[in-house]
Order: structure tokens, then sequence, then C-alpha cells
């Protein structure tokens, strides 16, 4: 289905600081709000005249009644850090819901995400209203703010730190096989970073379950229009990750 596209300028409605450097923007965007499905993303774009490119940005959670939808980043450069000194009242520019996500229709999914990929599967976790559990990965506890933030979305949440310092000691691929030893799941979903999606993949195809995976690559357009973000897929044909994407089946793509 092809959903409308909206370019407008959006009122920041709240920002807050959830981690160090990592952001909760929300915004007032009523027809984005109607039209955004999980795992979609936007193009977000600070009213600053050096920043000429637009920003991917997933969406992390809507409120349909209210019109506003959020986003969670993380200041890494010149450009988030001025979006994070933006201001409630003040605007962005956003132009979205862009690209193809999430299928909808599993019963008993497992999402499992890592750092700022947990941010489309937040949306994601929201919409299966419980259906999911979730396994969230980090290298400590202090990464792994994530929890409460899906605690009150998910069936299960299931932990790994990398250090131990909550949950399952190590990776996400570690814990995995574990998890499948008495849990049943009709598919992963699965974001972050690109070695957890290709491990977690390599798990989900052992099991036969089957795997969505959410890729991350630099934008341009954001369109389809400019190839910037073409990636070779299992076929032997070239997508476009902005606009074929950012979701694919595992299988489909070289992870
Ligand atoms: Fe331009 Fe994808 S960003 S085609």
């Amino acid at each position: 289905m092809t959903l409308p596209k909206m370019l407008r300028d959006a009122k920041i409605l709240a920002q807050q600081e959830l981690a160090p450097r990592v952001f909760f923007l929300v915004v007032e965007a009523p027809d984005i709000a109607q039209a955004a499905e999980p795992g979609q993303f936007v193009q977000l774009r600070i009213p600053l005249g050096e920043f000429i490119l637009r920003r991917p940005v997933g969406v992390a959670a809507v409120d349909r009644k209210k019109g506003s939808v959020a986003f969670i980043y993380r200041v890494v450069g010149k450009g988030t850090k001025a979006l994070a000194a933006l201001m409630p009242g003040e605007v962005v520019n956003i132009l979205g819901p862009l690209g193809h996500g999430f299928h909808m229709d599993y019963e008993h999914p497992l999402i499992v995400g890592g750092g700022m990929g947990l941010s489309p599967l937040l949306y994601y976790a929201a919409a299966m209203q419980k259906k999911g559990d979730v396994l969230i990965g980090g290298r400590s506890e202090e990464e792994v703010f994530w929890k409460d933030l899906f605690d009150e979305l998910c069936g299960e949440v299931f932990i790994s730190t990398d250090d131990g310092s909550l949950g399952f000691k190590g990776f996400t691929t570690e814990y995995l096989p574990k998890i499948l030893e008495d849990h049943k799941y009709d598919a992963i979903i699965v974001c972050g970073p690109d070695v957890m999606m290709r491990g977690i993949a390599r798990i989900a195809r052992e099991h036969g379950i089957p795997c969505e995976v959410s890729l991350e690559k630099r934008m341009a357009c954001g369109l389809g229009a400019c190839l910037s973000c073409s990636i070779d897929t299992t076929e032997g044909k070239r997508k476009k990750v902005c606009k074929d994407g950012p979701v694919f089946s595992a299988e489909e793509v070289f992870l």
C-alpha cells in the first residue's frame, strides 16, 4: 500500500533526555500520526541553514488521539546536537511517513533489538498489543534503559548485557538459543547493529522461524529517487532501503 507522504513543520511538544545523549522527542503532526505504520520512518530536518540533508529517524510512538509522533535519537554529531537543543514550542520539519514497515499479522513474535534499533521496535511492540516478547541487548545496565519503555508493551522482557550487570551475561545471540528452548515464536523481528541482526537472523533460520530485519543506511532523498541507499538482494535485484525497506525479510538481504 502506498501511503501519503506529508512534508510539514511540526511543533515540538516535549523533549526529554532518557539516558546520556539519548533523547525522546514528541512533535505535533496529526496527519503523520494517522498514517505512520510500525517500522516506517520520517526524514527530519532541523531549521538551521547549514544542515541541508534530512536525517532518517524511525517512528518510536504515535498518539493518534493527540495527533503526536515520537522519536528517540542519540546525539552523535552537529545536527543531532542542534536538535537536542530545541525546546517545546519550536518546530522541526518532517517528511513522512516513509518506507515499508513490519508485518503485523504474527500471533506471538519475539522482538530483538540493541541500541537505537530499539526505537522503531517500540512502536511495533505497542501496535502488537502485548502479543510479543522482547529481547533487549546492551553493553551494560545503563544501556538497557529501554526495559522500562518495553515493560508495559510486551509479555516477557528478556535482557542481556555484555558485562552481566543486568539479566543474562553475554550477547543476544548467545541468549536467544536458550530462550528458544522453552518459548515458541512465529516470527523474530530485529533491529540493531549489523552483527546482531546477522547473528539473530542465522539463529532464526536454524530454528525455521521467519525473521524480519530493519536496515539502517545512509540516505539522501528518502523517496527512492537518488539511489544512495541501494543494496543488493539475494534475488540478485537492487533495492532501495528507503522505499523498499527499511524492513526486509532476513532471507532477502545480505546482512
Ligand atoms: Fe534516495 Fe533511498 S535515499 S533512493
